[in-house]
């Protein structure tokens, strides 16, 4: 996730910029970078690193001017470097573009503008924008009308910022789903990615809607709609403190990050999705390749490693091909057999995990091709893998993991469907039905994350609790791993995942009167197996709480405690059941007093064996 800043009035720019930048540090960022009018020229400054350096150069770069925008980058196209750091120039250095939010289509956009003679100087999405800009200028003389023309032709997420030297007395501002502010001063207006980084100068705010347009001069704001209609926009006046802003009015950002599930899967879906078919030919996997896929392996820790059990129950049942599963602590130092033809899958929000990357180096010099599905672009995993599969879940900022889970757990589903197609173990509706739901699924997060309210009455009435249980079967089981992991990190409670038929081999010797057993009930095939499971734990006192379909009637006559979730194919329930099980971890940590943000004795990356 990407920041942006603008200002246009009476004072020096960069200062303004530099502190707007600042107070958008929470998003996380790689790079960032200034552009600014001076004397009727665009003068850029960037640097790859921390905010501090692009001070320093700065401050060996005096840039003088009162109008100009300003970027904090979270890579996605291109790894982090000072040529792919925004703002990025058009070629005839009269358009500079901060952006925020991925353009789908680049690719195509590139190669046309290549083909009129454009040189691109980075490997970003954003360039073919300045580009395209440019282009449309030659025959449009208006810049709104123009930026208007040029948006047209994205597909895809933007925030965009742009200056223009033929017009030198406005910053324009577009917005389509990526968030987009504009801040109102006296004799000096602003644009920015969220509201923290305007709030030490103005509280008085336009909030962008998708589709909307500024030209934002110093002295007024005019907003216009996707059609060139001008739109009447209410002033907003922020009533909230700094600290609440950078969590977008949520408590804390794991809450935020919960609730950003729907866009993030969204995200991750839609580019590997086209007409009807899924492409995964960014990591290389060509239909050839996964037909000749023997076997699968996949490494991982903690979160990671259990959106790769759902992985593999996937991959086995939809491909009929044998999966390995271990965590990367436990695989790097027990001499794992294996096999070139095997695809070597390790899974690591950060990319950066020291055992995950010892087992990727352990699996390459073995002459394994090794695939990462990392969130972090130009991450040393994803520097190291063969071929890289990104997560597009944006800057996980909370130490529990939660929307890099979902994604994961949706870009192994779509490794899973689209070996079966190629291996032809999957018939050809039942592909497309898959493919159907799977991408009805951010729609479905977005239901479940509408109504918290039952989620935290469970977590009120059970929060005193000091173990739990979380049971299931199949992919219940592999959600299950998850479900308690959550709550252990954050909650402190003690909690174990349990194979549901399992506990009566020993397990069940701690279920006394009044313990809470939470079972995921998603899996149709062994629901019935899994309530006679439910019924045992009921007649030794436990008391239970299910996650399952809304619709399920199975449950009801069991237990009045249920979490429900908007029905979908079992296969693909993981990723939404995760959602309550991820919402009760955070109300039973509020309730017992910790901050779900910065739990006791974790770090976010380990980087250390
Ligand atoms: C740490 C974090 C976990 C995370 C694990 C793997 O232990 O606290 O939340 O799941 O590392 O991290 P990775 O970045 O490789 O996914």
């Amino acid at each position: 996730m990407c920041g942006i800043v603008g200002y246009i009035g009476r004072e020096e720019a960069v200062g303004l910029l530099l502190e707007g930048l600042k107070r958008l540090e929470y998003r996380g960022y790689d790079s960032s970078g200034v552009a600014v009018l001076e004397e009727g020229k665009l003068r850029v400054v960037k640097a790859r690193g921390k905010l501090e350096r692009l001070r320093e150069k700065l401050a060996q770069t005096k840039l003088t001017g009162t109008t100009g925008i300003g970027h904090t980058r979270w890579a996605t196209h291109g790894e982090p470097s000072d040529e792919n750091s925004h703002p990025h120039l058009s070629q005839s250095g009269e358009i500079a573009v901060v952006h925020n939010g991925i353009i789908e289509n680049y690719a195509a956009l590139r190669d046309k503008l290549i083909a009129r003679g454009y040189r691109f100087q980075s490997e970003t999405d954003t360039e073919v924008f300045a580009h395209l800009l440019e282009e449309t200028l030659k025959t449009e003389h208006d810049l709104l009308g123009a930026v208007r023309a040029t948006v047209r032709q994205l597909e895809g997420a933007y925030a965009l910022g742009v200056l223009c030297t033929r017009f030198p007395d406005r910053i324009l501002a577009a917005r389509k789903d990526s968030p987009l502010i504009i801040g109102l001063g006296e004799g000096c207006n602003y644009i920015a990615s969220d509201i923290p980084a305007v709030l030490p100068y103005t509280r008085r705010v336009y909030l962008l809607k998708e589709g909307e347009m500024a030209q934002v001069f110093a002295d007024r704001v005019e907003i216009y709609d996707m059609e060139g209609e001008k739109v009447d926009k209410e002033v907003f006046t922020v009533n909230w403190s700094v600290d609440a802003a950078e969590k977008g009015g949520y408590a804390h950002f794991m809450l935020k990050e919960i609730h950003e599930q729907g866009r993030a899967m969204r995200d991750t879906l839609r580019p590997r999705i086209r007409e009807g078919e899924i492409d995964l030919s960014e990591a290389k996997l060509t239909d050839e390749l996964l037909r000749g896929v023997a076997r699968v392996v996949i490494t991982a820790c903690g979160t990671a490693c259990y959106a790769g059990q759902v992985g593999r129950a996937l991959i086995e049942r939809l491909c009929r091909v044998p999966v390995e599963i271990d965590v990367a602590s436990e695989f790097r130092y027990r001499d794992p057999i294996l096999q070139p033809t095997d695809l070597f899958l390790v899974v690591s929000q950060s990319g950066e995990t020291a055992d995950t990357l010892a087992a990727l180096r352990l699996a390459k010099a073995r002459g394994c091709k090794v695939v990462a599905i990392t969130n972090v672009v130009g991450s040393t995993i994803a520097r190291e893998a063969d071929s890289v599969l990104y997560t597009w879940a944006g800057p996980e900022i909370a130490v529990a993991s939660t929307k890099a889970y979902t994604t994961q757990v949706l870009m192994l589903t779509l490794i899973a469907l689209k070996m079966a197609k190629c291996k032809g173990t999957i018939a050809r509706e039942r592909y497309e039905a898959l493919l159907a739901e799977l991408q009805r699924l951010p729609e479905k997060a977005e239901e479940i994350l509408s109504d918290v309210e039952n989620v935290q009455r469970c977590a009120a009435r059970f929060f005193s609790q000091e173990d739990m249980f979380f049971i299931g079967r199949g992919l219940d089981y592999a959600l299950s791993l998850e479900a308690s992991l959550k709550l252990k990190e954050i909650s402190y409670i003690h909690s174990e995942a349990m194979a549901a038929g399992e506990l009566k081999h020993g397990t069940i010797a701690l279920i006394e009167p009044g313990r809470l057993v939470v079972a995921l009930c998603t899996q149709g095939a062994t629901l019935e197996k899994l309530r006679s499971n439910i019924r045992e734990v009921l007649t030794r006192g436990a008391v239970v709480l299910t996650i399952g379909y809304a619709d399920s009637e199975a449950e009801k006559e069991l237990t009045p405690y249920r979490l429900a979730i908007p029905r979908t194919d079992d296969l693909l329930a993981p990723a939404l059941a995760v959602i309550p099980a991820q919402l009760f971890a955070y109300y039973c940590a509020i309730q017992r007093g910790y901050d779900p943000d910065k739990p006791r004795n974790l770090a976010k990356s380990v980087t250390v064996e």
